[in-house]
């Protein structure tokens, strides 16, 4: 290994830098032998070396210039056609390109937000109404956008979105409401149908986060799979993200925002900026200069694959989603959360604790993916299934099995639900120091994820999320310190 802590004084061999490169990547998880249940999307090796090839030519080629570099805006645009096509988007709907499914959040509502001062110039504080299982990256542009996040508690049984609740949450402030297609975390679908009419009644722009369902959920119900309504046709919805680097199997930094009415929606998206010395800025996106690789790979991928190719790939990955819910539904200490019907899918367990479970996994390296309980939810393990997971996932439901029974035993324990006391106490009036200290206590020496995470996982599991927010913050920062 080179020495990685200065700028090196003489420049390598690019083999050397390659073969170190490769090196390096022993560390991370070997998702090349589907082992990784979220992350990655791998539809097989013609499809990625095609995936590899189209990004290599547009590697270099800028997406801040259209003028400069027509055929990478002809791209994005056969791209956005299709995507239209797939989301019954109609005539008039438009989109734009992004660099993945937060970008595509972003976006919409950086949109809502300055659509409603244009239209809605009373709206001081606007607010965006949300059910709890809404992704966090809505936060996240609420956050970056001065915008009020109203959230509110879903069905705790099925774990979609309470249009009652919904409706009554409405105010005269609200810009947007948001729904899932499926959410993440459950794998479920929120009714559509329903809160678009309650968007149309109350004037509401209505987003759905199609983001990992984008390039799933039209298969899945061209082939007869019960996935209710989600699309830019049901009356009310406005606004659609999906992922292209997700379950379109495209190389990542691809997604889409798509708006129904795309003339007047779409320019509120835009930035631009030509008082300065310099050229003129003209974004659709968050990103200026931008490789041209993800478009191209994109649209690479899809014509590649076409309908036919997808619709193979949803009727396998359905298959195998069916059995992996069945089997779990056959342990008796896992419960399955929800009525997921698509590729992913959530757990719990009342007798064993579901973070060890996670631990005991991926010492079989297997990588299952913990979520805390929040809401409605209890601490389960999310898993996403996807064509790289096919070969393998009986052999996973077998180390599945054997995990929970060596768990399953006298002394078991389910994960923690509450703070000890005296450790809930130090949060009362918690300072920059305690958060340094107790990531510190987590990480080591705190440039590396500890190397058992279920005692990390069980004590924020039982924190007030904004407390594990200021912890996971400071131990972050410390893990990327150089
Ligand atoms: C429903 C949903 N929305 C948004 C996102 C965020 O997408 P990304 O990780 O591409 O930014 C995800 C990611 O899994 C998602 O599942």
């Amino acid at each position: 290994m080179s020495d990685t802590s200065a700028f090196p004084q003489q420049g390598r061999d690019s083999d050397d830098l390659l073969a170190e490169l490769k090196e390096r990547q022993n560390k991370d998880l070997n998702w090349r032998e589907g082992r990784v249940f979220s992350y990655v999307y791998d539809a097989g090796p013609e499809a990625m070396a095609l995936l590899k090839d189209a990004f290599n030519m547009y590697l270099t080629e800028n997406g801040l210039d259209p003028t400069t570099f027509p055929s990478a805006m002809e791209l994005e645009k056969d791209v956005l056609r299709m995507a239209i096509e797939l989301m019954n988007g109609g005539e008039e709907a438009e989109g734009t390109f992004t660099s993945g499914g937060t970008e595509s959040l972003l976006l919409s509502v950086k949109t809502a937000r300055d659509y409603a001062r244009e239209n809605k110039p009373e709206i001081s504080l606007p607010e965006l109404l949300l059910p709890e299982t809404a992704h966090a990256s809505f936060f996240k542009a609420c956050h970056y956008f001065d915008v009020k996040p109203v959230v509110i508690p879903v069905d705790p049984v099925s774990f979609t979105a309470d249009p009652v609740a919904m409706a009554e949450a409405v105010t005269a402030n609200t810009i947007m409401m948001v729904a899932s297609a499926p959410s993440y975390a459950h794998g479920v679908i929120d009714p559509i149908r329903e809160l678009g009419e309650i968007a149309l009644k109350h004037d509401l722009l209505f987003h759905v986060d199609c983001c990992v369902g984008g390039m799933y959920l039209p298969f899945a119900n061209e082939l007869g799979f019960d996935t209710g309504d989600f699309d830019l046709s049901v009356p009310g919805v406005t606004q659609i993200s999906m992922d292209f680097h997700k379950l379109g199997y495209a190389a990542k930094g691809a997604s889409a925002i798509l708006y129904k009415h795309g003339q007047l929606m779409r320019r509120h998206q835009y930035f631009a900026w030509s008082g300065w010395s310099g050229y003129s800025v003209i974004n659709p996106t968050v990103m200026s200069t931008k490789s041209a690789g993800p478009v191209a790979a994109c649209w690479a991928i899809m014509n590649k694959l076409g309908k036919q190719g997808y619709l193979d790939l949803v009727q396998k990955t359905q298959s195998a989603s069916e059995e992996i819910r069945s089997a779990i539904a056959d342990i008796p200490q896992l419960k399955l959360l929800g009525d997921s019907k698509m590729n992913l899918l959530a757990f719990s367990s009342d007798k064993i604790d579901v973070f060890k479970l996670a631990e005991r996994m991926k010492k079989r390296n297997w990588y299952i993916q913990p979520q805390f309980a929040f809401g409605a939810s209890p601490a389960n393990i999310h898993l996403t299934i996807s064509h790289g997971n096919l070969a393998g996932f009986r052999e996973f439901l077998s180390d599945l099995r054997a995990c929970v029974a060596e768990l399953d035993t006298d002394d078991a324990q389910t994960a923690m639900v509450d703070l000890p006391e005296e450790i809930a106490a130090l949060f009362e009036n918690p300072s920059p120091q305690l958060f340094s200290d107790l990531a510190a206590m987590f990480g080591g020496d705190g440039t590396e994820a500890p190397e058992n995470m279920d005692e990390v996982n069980n004590l924020l599991n039982a924190m007030p999320h904004q407390i594990r927010d200021q912890l996971i913050t400071e131990f972050v920062n410390r893990m990327f310190s150089t």
